[in-house]
């Protein structure tokens, strides 16, 4: 039996109310007030921001949220809104399919709701996107009515308050800490708790260097009391992430269109734009020849990049590909027979992207590949291009393959997670 269970019930109580107090004692002198989700804290922009929240921190959050609420100030205007722009609005904050059930819950809120968020935990959780947490966060914080909160800082927290040892990620330590979570929500100022301990997580019990000194829970803090803040939580069991390869294809036509396909509506960066993929280079004139007839008329291999998801790496190797095709004409009509549409730069700016994605077209942009003139040797792993046979392929055309980008993606900032995504810049690019 733990040792808060073996407690009488009245001492129990009493730890529980002194914790709450000196919680929310804390809160009011020293907890963040300033979120713009906490002015006006409608629950639709408290459900938006509890959304956005998840696995991001809240400094990255608040000029996303902003342009949101500017663009989507209640559920109708999201609900009303087409996918594509809900997923431009979201590129960069990662986690893409916080955004699809963003707006599909904001659909079903309109439809099966009257347009009202529910207040009780189980309806909450019913939507999409809501987990036992974020409903608790919702209905504490937008209703003021009580519910427990356990998000990772809160997680934090509570580990070392109680000493509860082991993963979080683990069943049996999720529901001590759920357990620890319910027994301390308050009845009263719940709104105000839920931000406290999420404050207290996120500024003084921080995972290293913890500011035990300035902590209001500290004097019965059983980590603190051994010394041993920093095993708790518990870490995962560590397992070496496994590396997965792709080939990304950055097809430019005559007209200077990059040739993007739009994902799948599940799996990774489902339902944005991306480059399309292959298994390796040497499947590059085939891909060429089935969707537009012909082989490209020049290939360039580009610096690999990779990028780091939770559960493995993805080594991308992109090739950039010449196709000698117009834009405007295969443009037209090409819904039906092939996945994909010709974008020029600017049109680039206005659509979702992967982070990886839009990180190799700035490139693309900031160094576009050699230009074809003096020939270039032929890259090894991949076939070399048929001899030219027309001038077009010795002199540069009006709209050459090396032309400048137009301004618009010209330092663009990559919406890519930069601790999670490594280029290697400074690799020259191997020509074909
Ligand atoms: N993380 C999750 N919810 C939060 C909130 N309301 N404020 C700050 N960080 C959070």
């Amino acid at each position: 039996m733990s040792k808060s269970k073996s407690q009488p019930a009245v001492s129990r109580r009493a730890a529980r109310d002194s914790f709450q107090r000196r919680v929310l004692n804390w809160f009011r002198a020293q907890g963040r007030k300033n979120f713009p989700w906490q002015q006006n804290p409608t629950p639709y922009r408290v459900w938006l921001a509890e959304i956005m929240l998840q696995q991001t921190q809240a400094n990255t959050v608040i000029p996303y949220y902003q342009r949101f609420a500017a663009r989507f100030p209640d559920i109708k205007a999201l609900a009303a809104a087409p996918l594509d722009e809900v997923l431009r609005l979201w590129a960069g904050l990662g986690y893409y399919a916080r955004a699809r059930n963003l707006h599909q819950c904001a659909r079903i809120v309109r439809e099966q709701h009257g347009g009202e968020f529910p207040r009780a935990i189980e309806e909450l959780q019913a939507l999409p996107g809501i987990g036992r947490s974020t409903a608790g966060a919702i209905r504490s914080t937008a209703f003021g009515l009580p519910a427990a909160v356990l998000d990772g800082n809160i997680k934090r927290v509570l580990a070392r308050h109680r000493a509860i040892p082991g993963w979080p990620g683990k069943a049996a330590v999720a529901r001590e800490l759920w357990a620890a979570a319910e027994a301390l929500a308050p009845a009263k100022h719940c709104a105000e708790y839920t931000q406290a301990m999420m404050d207290l997580g996120a500024t003084i019990c921080a995972p290293v260097n913890p500011a035990c000194g300035s902590c209001p829970v500290a004097k019965d803090c059983r980590a603190r009391a051994a010394g041993k803040q920093a095993d708790y939580p518990g870490r995962k069991p560590r397992r070496a992430l496994p590396v997965k390869a792709t080939t990304m294809l950055i097809a430019r036509n005559r007209a200077g269109g990059i040739y993007l396909e739009r994902r799948p509506p599940r799996g990774i960066w489902g339902g944005l734009w991306s480059l399309p993929e292959i298994p390796a280079p040497a499947h590059a004139d085939d891909w060429c020849r089935t969707r537009f007839g012909r082989a490209p008329r020049r290939r360039e291999l580009q610096p690999l990049l990779r990028h780091t998801f939770s559960h493995y790496h993805l080594d991308i190797q992109p090739l950039c590909l010449e196709v000698d095709v117009g834009g405007d004409g295969i443009r037209d009509g090409v819904m039906e027979s092939r996945p994909g549409l010709w974008y020029n730069f600017a049109e680039l700016e206005m659509i979702g992207m992967a982070a990886p994605v839009s990180k190799l077209l700035s490139r693309f942009a900031c160094n576009p590949p050699n230009p074809p003139n003096p020939p270039n040797p032929p890259y090894k792993s991949v076939p070399p291009c048929p001899a030219p046979s027309s001038a077009a392929n010795t002199k540069p055309r009006k709209r050459a393959w090396n032309a400048p980008p137009t301004p618009a993606l010209r330092g663009r900032r990559s919406s890519a997670k930069s601790p999670k995504t490594h280029g290697r810049n400074g690799r020259r690019s191997r020509p074909c």
